[in-house]
């Protein structure tokens, strides 16, 4: 059972394979946290909390005499905002009274058999895998306003997802200044550090790791989207944790909007970390009778370093948030003539493009930005979804006629959240861009920003785009949006709601998704934003897959790939093989470099395979049959973090191993030649230490143990930028030691 309850006590024990989450009705109803971490069966935790008298830290009034009983000192469930906690709070409620202010004390609990379904929202979903939810009900003391919290357990997984719905059963309106989804407290003093990924266009999930100090650490995006600057997820560990050692906790944000995630150390040393939609520019009217459902956060704890701690996101995120069947289905691989092309294309380029590809064993043709209005650069046509029958006769229902009969399948490009002044819908509806009434709009790629909560808008794109998918045989689309929200304010709302716009954003754009996968349920989306701006679990949940960056360097996407891993499995990795000199950085790699990093995601092609030569032709061929044999043990097995650039800057290495760990891939890169250089040799993870295992190259055989103990050396590789790829097998024991 993932859930005991021990009515006697009021003591609420979650546990996973291998976490244990523990909570207690406190003294006057507070409903206090006494632990997360490693499995621990049996035992009130209760007695890990001290409570003693301390200055400055008030007490309520039923504590009489009392003063050790504090809500500013003790490990809270939901902190919230006016009532003596003077840390982070996840609740600020301006009641009907204009009092900023909530006391919530425990009043009822239920469990339920699956996941919690959070209207509107994405969220785990059910998988029958012995997931159950706890919900808690917490009132106020003097107001009608009720806190459910709900805790999914995933017990395969070790995950705990949170969230938390605001109920307003009063007579009149109340605002929410802030709600967010979920609060750790961690009351037991020690060190404590915090990862996190920040970044930029072209160059997203830098790794960033810092001591906490006493006081507040904080990333956040108030951008409209999760945003390449900082990615929604965070890890709190010890300082000694690795790859393979010491206590590791995560959040991950199931949400694609504006969020803060952040850690602080109180007055005596205890940590509270936070998750939840950014409280800047944010209101809610809360009406009689109405809720206000936050995202979920995942939570997820490791007593053995980053490498779990990121495979049982990974495993939570292909079980439980990716649409079936895209987890354990081989997405198509792809050419997008995005870095062919740019604008510059004709139906004739196209399926010359598509033939070369149809010969190399490539399996789909993207049509990337360009062919639809008058597009023939970003200054215009967005939101003019209509073909552009100028470049392409015959309209997309031809092309994907003729791509079919050459058997390619069509894929498209769309940006549905975006408009263009230069466009006929801008010259109908300029009321349906996001902007404030008087004010000069703020441009960014020469583009604006649809009101994605107004339903006539996200009626116009599902006939736009759904008309489209119903007159080809399309079945990917990649869904971009290439800027942020400024000028926040819809024309749709009162002056006192518009600190709702923003999360009505994102309601609208999951609301489109969620039309249109209904519509189509066979349709495959790629999330994108500028490439990796919108990587959350949030848009996992509508887009098995993400563009991972605007960068297709294969050296720099090596980083970008491994820190992205710590909070998301391969087969959400849209990752393709570039030409050289690389676009964006100007390096050149070899071939079999930029297909040993590109398999490492969803494999594909962005380049004019027309003009490879036929020895790099020979490669693709090569490489996409390499990719179809490696899809499963990459995409469903194990992930691991050899050597990360940052960490060595002379080499890169990583392995995937198969589920019933008899298959593995090794793969290192030389990221900066050295003359007489030092032996590159690194330990591998993830095997069983008890099997033997053959090189598929090489024919040599070494035990698992050995390979995990004493590691593995490489051959010796002096082309900068150069890569090597091994394939492990495991053998019987009569095969070994040949
Ligand atoms: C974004 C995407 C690119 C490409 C362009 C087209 O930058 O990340 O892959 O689709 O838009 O404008």
């Amino acid at each position: 059972m993932a859930i005991i309850i021990d009515n006697e006590k009021q003591l609420f024990t979650l546990h996973t394979k291998n976490s244990t989450y523990q909570m207690k009705v406190g003294l006057y109803g507070v409903l206090l946290h006494t632990y997360y971490g490693a499995r621990v069966d049996g035992q009130d935790l209760s007695c890990l909390i001290q409570q003693q008298d301390r200055g400055f830290s008030g007490n309520p009034d039923e504590a009489g005499s009392d003063r050790t009983f504090s809500v500013d000192t003790l490990p809270q469930e939901y902190s919230t905002y006016g009532v003596g906690d003077y840390r982070e709070s996840c609740l600020d409620v301006v009641q009907a009274d204009g009092s900023i202010a909530a006391d919530l004390r425990y009043s009822s609990y239920r469990i339920e058999k699956g996941t919690a379904s959070l209207a509107g929202l994405p969220a785990v979903r059910s998988e029958d895998r012995g997931e159950e939810t706890l919900y808690i009900t917490l009132k106020d003391t003097a107001s009608p306003i009720t806190v459910e919290l709900a805790y999914v357990v995933l017990p395969e997984c070790d995950v705990i997802a949170r969230s938390a719905r605001i109920i307003n059963h009063g007579a009149a309106p109340v605002k929410l200044k802030r709600a967010l989804s979920c609060c750790l407290d961690f009351n037991l003093p020690g060190s404590w550090q915090m990862l996190s990924f920040y970044g930029r266009h072209a160059g997203e999930r830098n790794l960033s790791r810092i001591n906490l100090y006493h006081g507040k650490s904080r990333i956040d995006s108030v951008r409209g989207g999760s945003s390449h600057h900082q990615n929604p997820f965070i890890i709190l560990c010890s300082p000694d944790a690795t790859e393979t050692n010491g206590l590791c906790y995560s959040m991950s944000f199931v949400y694609s909007g504006n969020f803060i995630a952040q850690a602080e150390i109180d007055q005596i040393g205890q940590m509270r970390t936070v998750m939840g939609i950014h409280p800047q520019g944010f209101e809610w009217q809360l009406n009689p009778d109405e809720d206000f459902q936050t995202p979920q956060v995942l939570c997820s704890m490791s007593a053995d370093g980053f490498d779990r701690l990121s495979n049982n996101l990974h495993k939570t995120i292909l079980t439980h948030i990716i649409r079936k069947p895209f987890a354990n289905t081989r997405p198509p691989i792809l050419v997008n003539n995005w870095e062919a092309t740019y604008f510059d294309f004709d139906k004739e380029k196209l399926l010359n493009i598509a033939r070369e590809a149809k010969n190399l064993g490539i399996e789909m043709l993207v049509v990337d930005d360009g062919w639809f209005g008058h597009r023939n650069n970003d200054e215009s046509s967005l939101g003019d979804w209509y073909v552009n029958e100028k470049k392409l006769q015959g309209g997309l229902t031809e092309l994907s006629k003729e791509l079919q009969d050459m058997g390619m399948q069509l894929g498209i490009w769309f940006e549905p959240e975006m408009i263009s002044h230069d466009s006929d819908l801008y010259r109908l509806h300029p009321e349906w861009q996001i902007q404030c009434p008087g004010r000069k709009s703020v441009k960014s790629r020469c583009q604006y920003v649809l009101d994605m909560g107004r339903e006539d808008v996200r009626d116009y794109l599902f006939e736009r785009i759904s008309e489209i998918l119903h007159a080809t045989s399309c079945k990917y689309v990649k869904w971009d949006m290439n800027r942020h929200l400024a000028n926040v304010w819809s024309a749709v709302l009162p002056a006192d709601r518009q600190g709702e716009v923003w999360h009505r954003y994102v309601l609208g754009v999951y609301d489109l998704l969620e039309r249109l996968l209904t519509e189509h349920p066979d349709l495959l989306i790629e999330g994108c934003s500028g490439g990796g701006g919108r990587y959350d679990a949030g848009m996992l949940y509508y887009t098995p897959q993400i563009w991972c960056s605007d960068n297709t360097d294969a050296i720099d996407r090596i980083s970008i790939q491994l820190n992205t891993s710590f909070g998301y499995p391969v087969r959400t990795m849209g990752s393709h093989v570039s030409v050289c000199p690389n676009h964006q950085t100007g390096r050149t790699s070899p071939i079999n470099t930029r297909g040993n990093v590109a398999m490492l995601g969803t494999f594909g092609y962005e380049l004019d395979l027309c003009k490879l030569s036929d020895e790099d032709k020979e490669a693709v061929k090569q490489q996409v049959l390499e990719y179809k044999r490696q899809f499963v043990i990459n995409c469903e097995g194990s992930l691991h973090r050899l050597v990360l650039p940052s960490e060595r800057k002379r080499f890169s290495a990583w392995m995937t191993v198969s589920e019933d760990k008899t298959q593995a891939i090794v793969t290192c890169v030389l990221l900066k030649a050295q003359a007489n250089g030092d032996q590159i040799w690194f330990r591998l993870r993830g095997l069983d230490p008890a099997a033997n295992y053959t090189v598929v190259e090489t024919g040599e055989c070494y035990t698992g143990q050995a390979l995990i103990q004493c590691g593995m050396v490489m051959p010796v590789l002096r082309e900068e930028y150069g890569a090597v790829q091994f394939h492990l097998r495991a053998v019987a024991p009569d095969d070994f030691g040949v």
